[in-house]
């Protein structure tokens, strides 16, 4: 089925606005978003039109009870300006596994795939080519219903915005493993992207912050004994020279694209991965046996970022110089070649967007 998407673009461009050499991450917007409305049971009045706010009703249900799902991905330019996504199939699967598990629509990978490439086809003078940097695609959705009763909305609204970013963390980060709060159980939506697993970290955040801290690093929510993640990233350890990142059998953690691309890039560097349980246990007796080479988060908005300190039961286990992680910050390197075809891409993990002229109403 194809979609019909209208355009109406902005008569005043915010891009004179940017200053390419100093981007913060997720405070400027492009010019233009993509807005889709589902009514009737079908996806409908699909269109781009010039950044900016919605009006929205208070009673609409998904501000009371947190139907909203979210995405997060990256545009590149390739060595020749031309702008490139980086796996997105992954995330329109992930999204949808979202949808599906908070009683959402699906969004059809043509229209979502489509009205991402025709958004950064049109902004791709936004797309940011320094060495950290990307055009940052939120796509996200939210029930709509204007319902105060607790029940799956029939409404739902899809929206993709962009904006270009510089890096996630400007440096390397401590964790606090936590002891106390959970992020997420066998059964519940840990694996998902919803809003409320990001809403119901704030606080224990603000732990980890007071400790001294970055972020906090999840425990499973029974023992507390093994790793999850770090809520912002996918988490991996290297013991000797072995790899070491939490399955996604429990479906607990997040199935993310960057832990997927780094298992495989190992791989064929011919590291041993191991995805499976770890303990905290079993890192830090790695770490007092000095086998503890490298620790590091993986994530869209994050890449790749080392972890210096992992803060546990009072005390601080520090982590060898990043200086010393030769083949981690190689990885960070190797990626960002690959997305911006730098090298060649023989996962065939590029995608690149081919610029039709674009049908414009103004
Ligand atoms: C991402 O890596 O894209 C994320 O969604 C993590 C965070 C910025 C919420």
């Amino acid at each position: 089925m194809s979609y019909q998407i209208d355009i109406h673009t902005t008569n005043q461009s915010r891009l004179n606005e940017l200053d390419f050499a100093n981007i913060p991450f997720g405070k400027v917007f492009s010019d233009h978003m993509f807005i889709a409305d589902y009514r009737d049971g079908k996806w409908q009045n699909c269109r781009i039109e010039p950044y900016g706010r919605l009006s929205i009703s208070p009673a609409m249900s998904g501000l009371h009870y947190g139907q909203e799902i979210f995405e997060g991905m990256k545009a590149f330019k390739d060595q020749e300006g031309n702008p490139q996504l980086f796996r997105p199939e992954m995330n329109v699967n992930r999204f949808n596994r979202s949808a599906k598990r908070m009683a959402m629509p699906d969004v059809p990978d043509e229209l979502f795939l489509e009205a991402m490439k025709k958004l950064v086809a049109l902004d791709k003078d936004w797309i940011p080519t320094g060495e950290e940097s990307a055009l940052y695609i939120r796509p996200f959705m939210f029930a709509t219903d204007e319902y105060i009763g607790v029940q799956p909305s029939n409404t739902f609204r899809f929206i993709i915005f962009t904006c270009p970013v510089g890096a996630y963390y400007t440096k390397p980060v401590s964790v606090m493993v936590s002891e106390e709060y959970v992020r997420a159980f066998p059964g519940g939506v840990g694996d998902s992207k919803v809003a409320g697993n990001y809403g119901a970290a704030m606080m224990p955040y603000t732990v980890a912050k007071e400790h001294g801290y970055n972020q906090m690093l999840w425990m499973d929510g029974y023992e507390f004994k093994y790793v999850q993640e770090i809520g912002t990233m996918n988490v991996f350890f290297r013991i000797g020279d072995t790899f070491v990142t939490p399955s996604l059998d429990e479906k607990t953690i997040l199935e993310g694209v960057t832990r997927d691309s780094v298992i495989e890039l190992l791989r064929d560097k011919g590291y041993n991965v191991e995805t499976r349980r770890v303990s905290i246990d079993e890192v830090l007796e790695a770490h007092q046996q000095g086998k503890l080479k490298d620790a590091f988060g993986t994530g869209t908005a994050a890449t790749i970022t080392h972890i210096v300190t992992i803060g546990y039961r009072g005390t601080d286990y520090e982590l060898p110089p990043v200086e010393k992680r030769e083949v981690s910050t190689q990885l960070k390197q190797d990626l960002q070649h690959i997305r911006t075809s730098k090298v060649s891409d023989s996962h065939n993990w590029v995608h690149k967007i081919q610029e039709e002229p674009l049908a414009v109403n103004k």
